[in-house]
């Protein structure tokens, strides 16, 4: 390969041509988007933490849905805000079969059979302390903890949830809950495992969606989601989560970790998710805000970035916006 012979602008002069050699192509098939649901009627509450993004009551979510339908998105993923009165030290309502996210899966279920629903597992929006599990003796108790998330799954299951989506980082839960579901007689539910989910600064805005932050303070997560240091460590991640039975392993935040994105895929061959966290969505929309920078042209590059890494769907806050631009 030498110059002038090899002239690598040539592709590049023309659109034709650069999207004839194009590597990459995000379509509305690789996105995901997650939804935050409140309790009541004819509600949508703007999110100050993230601009554009909303938090909607069920008869809300269900005109939004049916607008990402026809965009042309074919999955969600639902995450519940939960009363402060409801919300205990052991986070019971997670195993309350009439919750809010129980009753919000029924009712996209009746009115959209088609749509994937992708549960997040884990209490955080249950505790009164703002941790994922069972804090016992200082400690996010793994064990107990696991156990509490079987009985969470099985509940949204049983709802109608296509897709569990365990986000705790305890060790064994993806084994238990598979276990579980093959026993409850649910042998076609996914998990979507957030295999490598690193103790991030990134979640900021949406502790402050759910309003997890308020009982979170300045307690942190590291003592079971990974130190940002490491990246062999979520491929031992990945291995144990694909023997315990994950159909589909994530990554998250996304852009700070798209290395271990093209590591997972490139290892593995099974379907890798990246998420677009909260933060990552909120650093473009608050600079966009500013006049700093064009939203979607800065956000269709960021998503773009996680296909070239070797996602095969993310989830983003911006799937709508997106879906629209790209349909
Ligand atoms: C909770 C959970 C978190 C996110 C998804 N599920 C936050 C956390 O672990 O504290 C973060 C999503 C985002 O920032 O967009 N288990």
């Amino acid at each position: 390969m030498q110059f002038p012979a090899t002239r690598l602008r040539r592709t590049r002069m023309q659109p034709w041509s650069r999207a004839l050699v194009a590597e990459h192509q995000l379509t509305t098939n690789d996105l995901i988007w997650p939804v935050f649901v409140i309790e009541g009627e004819n509600l949508q509450e703007p999110i100050i933490s993230m601009p554009g993004v909303y938090r909607y009551s069920i008869d809300r979510l269900m005109t939004e849905v049916r607008e990402a339908q026809a965009l042309g998105i074919q999955a969600i993923a639902l995450f519940p805000v939960i009363a402060h009165a409801l919300k205990t030290d052991d986070g019971q309502e997670a195993l309350n079969p009439d919750n809010l996210i129980c009753r919000t899966i029924r009712a996209l279920k009746a009115e959209f059979p088609m749509l994937g629903i992708i549960c997040d597992v884990a209490l955080d929006p249950y505790t009164t302390h703002g941790h994922d599990g069972l804090v016992i003796d200082n400690e996010i108790a793994n064990d107990a903890t696991v156990a509490v998330l079987v009985h969470q799954a099985l509940n949204q299951v049983k709802a109608g949830c296509d897709v569990v989506a365990p986000s705790d980082m305890q060790d064994g839960r993806i084994g238990a809950i598979r276990h579980a579901l093959e026993s409850a007689g649910y042998p076609n539910t996914l998990i979507l495992s957030y295999t490598a989910k690193y103790a991030s600064a990134f979640y900021g805005p949406f502790r402050t969606a759910i309003g997890s932050q308020a009982q979170l303070g300045q307690k942190d997560k590291k003592s079971y989601q990974q130190d940002p240091a490491n990246s062999h460590e979520s491929l031992r991640e990945a291995l144990l989560d694909i023997k315990e039975g994950a159909d589909i392993l994530m990554v998250k935040p996304g852009m700070p970790y798209l290395d271990i994105i093209y590591r997972m895929k490139t290892k593995f061959q099974i379907p890798v998710f990246a998420y677009q966290v909260s933060g990552e969505y909120s650093m473009l929309a608050t600079c966009a805000e500013a006049g700093h920078l064009d939203f979607n042209q800065s956000m269709l590059e960021a998503l773009l970035g996680f296909k070239r890494a070797g996602a095969d769907a993310i989830l983003t806050y911006a799937a709508k916006t997106i879906a629209r631009l790209i349909a």
